[in-house]
């Protein structure tokens, strides 16, 4: 596929099958994760969590629909979960910090569009994991490091295919 292609008709899948991923597939993700660019190449500033355990995924599904009141799932039962977690200072320089998690989650995600798979970029979980410090103790994080961005990946039913974008869709102004 070409890269053009992935970017265009990537779409949020929140349907899967259950059926996990290969390992090459997620190695191959992984890598264009390792690939992204960061921040004056601070890579040591950010870790992931792979995650494939049913009862991590229960519980962190758990916390964020307790949180956001809701009773469907918000990881919508995907059976892997990376989360991206980098070092924030509470200073406007966090804005590089999110930025690169972002980078990373996009890459991993243009990738799994590329191999077939479905992802969904996932904010809800993170930010409600954020509540809960116990949790956050548990996965045993890099010292001083904070969940910033998720993204959910499995198989899935669902097709991606040719999109139409609006060209209006963003503000888009020039100075000249
Ligand atoms: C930073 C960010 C956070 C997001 N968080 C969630 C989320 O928690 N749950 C979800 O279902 N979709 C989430 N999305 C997906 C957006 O809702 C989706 O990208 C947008 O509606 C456009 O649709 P598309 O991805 O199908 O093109 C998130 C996307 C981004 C970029």
């Amino acid at each position: 596929m070409k890269t053009i292609d992935a970017i265009i008709n990537r779409k949020s899948v929140r349907t899967y099958t259950g059926e996990m991923i290969s390992d090459n597939d997620l190695n191959q993700i992984l890598t264009t994760a390792y690939a992204s660019p960061v921040s004056m190449g601070k890579y040591d500033s950010l870790s992931l969590t792979v995650i494939t355990s049913q009862d991590w995924l229960h519980r962190l599904d758990q916390n964020a629909q307790q949180i956001f009141n809701v009773s469907q799932s918000m990881l919508y039962g995907a059976p892997l979960f990376i989360i991206v977690s980098t070092k924030l200072q509470e200073t406007p320089a966090d804005n590089a910090a999110y930025s690169n998690a972002a980078t990373i989650i996009e890459n991993m995600n243009i990738e799994a569009v590329a191999l077939g798979i479905g992802a969904c970029h996932i904010w809800g979980v993170i930010t409600a994991l954020n509540q809960n410090k116990a949790l956050i103790k548990e996965m045993k994080l890099p010292e001083s490091q904070t969940p910033v961005a998720g993204l959910v990946l499995g198989q899935t039913d669902e097709k991606y295919e040719q999109r139409h974008i609006p060209m209006d869709r963003i503000k888009t102004q020039t100075l000249d």
